[in-house]
């Protein structure tokens, strides 16, 4: 592959900025960004410098980009939740290959609007569910395709969110009201649905889920808490949601996320003066989130294989642990340790007091990596190699996290939100043929 694809960045943020553009500027042979949208001048005009764009590949919207002549060989989606669908829509008219941010819609019949149209563009839309790429999720579905726990039955996991992640993300932060991006179970949890799906090895038919926001809410404000952390809260020294602790002092080596979500200078005094102003230094207590912050769900696939999901902000960790049964062995996996237990059924035995498999357990290590274990760079190299073998002539063949492919989850994210707001069991046939 000769040539290097060139990207328009839409959305200048954490992700646009931080993951895909930079991802470019890594492999300065294989990409590079030459147009960015967005309306907000700094992070438009800081992500032009870094990358060498001239005035006319600056856009304060993505209309102006995607309506002028064509920029890129492909774009990258980065806005906010709610503002997937249409700058794919337009994007997909105009031909572009698409690496789009989930969730792709906040919406049922947005989604499947999207499919429908990505399925007759001559472009693709790759979505990033980027665990899809890591070295232990891929490590984990060729064991379970090859057959290492014999069939595979049913599966738990849990999708650790971590206390200082919740607060950050989803009561103080940008995925707090489900009005203004997404439920929690889509807007976290579609990738950890898609991974399920991917190793069940079918689509889900129907599913029940129980949860609320229990905590984050005034009643358990404790008493004299003021309206920001910086303002001498009476509990300031004991609570693990003391904003001042975390981004100031704990954080105070960090220059990347979640910092940088705070404030563009991430200087002491820059930190300081977003949480007196900005909504990272609320009480946790006083805060307008309305998403939950705890939330379980009972997949069953049509093949039979089921699934028990939670989701949760009450966690020291913040990763995934998972447990697979087969019909001859299971796997235990560690998404953060980057380690996978397998342990296969054999002659049993009397050992250490109990009777345990003849078999010894394996623990196979994988490279846990940075940005989300790996995925983020392993989703840009796949990415850009299909634009690239396009660009030179050859089948890109299909993304592994087309759009088609991540349907699924987010049919089975909007189905179990559906049935945890009606308290029932919801199946999802009707759902794909609306
Ligand atoms: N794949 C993952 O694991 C992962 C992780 C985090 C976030 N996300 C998703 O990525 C998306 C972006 O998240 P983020 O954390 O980068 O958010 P962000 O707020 O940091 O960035 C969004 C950017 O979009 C810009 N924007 C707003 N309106 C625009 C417009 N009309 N045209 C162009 N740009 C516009 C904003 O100014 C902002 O710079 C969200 O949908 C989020 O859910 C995905």
């Amino acid at each position: 592959m000769a040539e290097l694809a060139t990207l328009a960045i839409i959305g200048a943020g954490n992700r646009g900025k931080d993951v895909y553009a930079r991802w470019a500027l890594e492999h300065p042979d294989e990409a590079r960004v030459v147009a960015v949208a967005d309306p907000d001048p700094e992070r438009r005009n800081g992500l032009a410098e870094r990358h060498g764009i001239p005035e006319d590949g600056r856009f304060a919207s993505w209309e102006a980009l995607l309506d002028g002549p064509r920029r890129a060989d492909a774009v990258v989606i980065a806005t906010p939740d709610r503002l997937h669908v249409a700058p794919t829509l337009r994007a997909l008219e105009r031909g572009y290959d698409i690496l789009l941010e989930k969730p792709v819609a906040p919406t049922l019949d947005e989604t499947l609007a999207l499919a429908r149209a990505a399925a007759e563009a001559p472009g693709s839309v790759t979505v990033a569910h980027v665990l899809r790429y890591t070295p232990f999720f891929s490590t984990l579905k060729r064991l379970v395709d090859e057959g290492r726990i014999g069939r595979l039955m049913t599966m738990q996991y849990t999708e650790n969110i971590g206390y200082w992640h919740f607060a950050h993300s989803y009561v103080r932060g940008n995925w707090r009201r489900a009005d203004e991006s997404s439920p929690m179970i889509l807007a976290k949890s579609c990738h950890d649905l898609d991974i399920m799906r991917w190793l069940a090895g079918a689509p889900c038919r129907r599913t029940s889920s129980f949860g609320e926001l229990r905590h984050f809410r005034r009643e358990n404000m404790p008493e004299g808490a003021p309206e920001r952390c910086i303002d001498g809260c009476p509990v300031g020294d004991t609570c693990p949601f003391n904003a001042v602790t975390f981004y100031v002092d704990g954080l105070a080596e960090t220059r990347g996320w979640p910092v940088s979500v705070i404030a563009e200078d991430t200087g002491r005094e820059g930190r300081l003066r977003a949480l007196r102003e900005g909504p990272y230094g609320r009480c946790v207590y006083r805060c307008d989130n309305d998403v939950v912050d705890q939330q379980v769900a009972l997949f069953e696939f049509e093949n039979g294989v089921t699934a028990a999901f939670a989701v949760t902000g009450f966690t020291e960790e913040n990763t995934r642990t998972l447990k697979l049964m087969g019909t001859r062995g299971e796997i235990r996996g560690h998404l953060e340790k980057g380690e996978l237990e397998v342990r296969t059924f054999g002659r049993p035995g009397l050992r250490g007091g109990a009777v345990r498999s003849g078999e010894p357990y394996q623990i196979i290590r994988v490279p846990a990596g940075p940005g989300h274990a790996g995925g983020d760079d392993g989703l840009m190299r796949a990415f850009v190699d299909r634009i690239r073998r396009r660009k030179a002539g050859q089948d890109p063949g299909d993304a592994l996290t087309s759009l088609q492919e991540s349907l699924d989850s987010h049919l089975m994210a909007f189905a179990a939100e559906e049935a945890r707001r009606a308290a029932t069991v919801v199946s999802l046939g009707g759902f794909a043929r609306r």
